[in-house]
């Protein structure tokens, strides 16, 4: 039995969330032994887990742990080594064209083009969608709108702070209204007010589109604010996945927090343990 097996097995099937019950179509996302080798090293190792429709997941884990290439094999942009995954039921290898429609992505590194206004960002993904011509004006104002940069939209994105990109960046991805949205670290360097702007405009797209999120991020109390569920990643293998009380029963902490979880899970005995360490 492999590491996340045992982890997995302990913190995901202990409390009834279970992928063979639900069948494959409740979930908007599900992988099977997803794996990632550059050379010698297994950045992502037999990663298995699903992701519901509406559902907000945070993936977990230190620097190094597989998480970025873990996304950036869920968003097509890198081959899997071997295992599978599904979006929606597409295979994201076979229908890798189908997918990309159903998703966004919002990467670790900042993707707007800053010598263009936030306004013509948007066009040009609007066109790279596919939206119809006549929607375009309408979409794109409704997303300005909805991640609150409506007054900033005709400046130049290199004039904006790191929280307005960033927003503009969340809208970007969910401009053509994808039912999964993944974000890569998306608070890194913001200040505190700026976090939770990002904070409330991710829900309001929950609540808006009833889009999932699968995010990753290094702040337990973000993690804990917008996720239902977690998977910490170590060393490319998931050691546990579920919701809080799943974790704190599959370490038998019943009070910790998601910070003790983290380190009981990223460094503590237990986590040599599962990796035979
Ligand atoms: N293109 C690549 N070629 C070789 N090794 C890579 C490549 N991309 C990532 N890696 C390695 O894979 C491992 C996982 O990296 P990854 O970027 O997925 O980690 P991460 O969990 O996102 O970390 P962070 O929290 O720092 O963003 C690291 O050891 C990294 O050096
Ligand atoms: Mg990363």
């Amino acid at each position: 039995m492999s590491d996340g097996q045992i982890a997995g097995s302990a913190a995901v099937h202990g409390d009834g969330i279970n992928d063979a019950e639900h069948g494959e179509m409740n979930w908007v996302l599900a992988t099977d032994r997803l794996t990632k080798r550059f050379g010698q090293l297994t950045a992502v190792s037999a990663v298995t887990f699903s992701v519901a429709h509406g559902e907000a997941f945070g993936i977990l884990g230190r620097n190094g742990a597989g998480k970025t290439t873990l996304i950036k094999m869920l968003t097509t942009l890198l081959p899997p080594t071997s295992g599978s995954a599904s979006v929606a039921g597409h295979d994201l290898v076979r229908e890798a064209a189908a997918v990309r429609r159903l998703i966004g992505y919002v990467p670790q590194g900042l993707s707007s083009d800053a010598d263009l206004t936030a306004r013509e960002n948007l066009q040009i993904l609007a066109a790279l969608y596919d939206i119809p011509r006549a929607q375009r004006p309408a979409r794109i104002q409704s997303i300005l709108s909805l991640v609150g940069l409506e007054d900033a939209a005709n400046r130049l994105v290199k004039t904006y702070s790191g929280g307005m990109t960033r927003r503009l960046e969340i809208g970007q991805a969910m401009l053509h209204r994808p039912p999964l949205l993944f974000l890569d670290e998306p608070t890194v360097g913001l200040d505190p007010v700026a976090r939770e702007a990002i904070w409330n405009h991710v829900q309001q797209l929950r609540a808006e589109f009833g889009v999932a999120v699968c995010l990753t991020t290094h702040y337990m109390d973000e993690a804990q604010h917008l996720c239902s569920r977690f998977m910490v990643l170590r060393n490319g293998a998931a050691v546990a996945i579920g919701t809080l009380a799943e974790l704190r029963a599959a370490a038998s902490l019943p009070d910790a927090s998601l910070d003790d979880l983290f380190g009981y899970f990223t460094e503590g005995p237990a986590a040599q343990e599962m990796h035979g360490g």
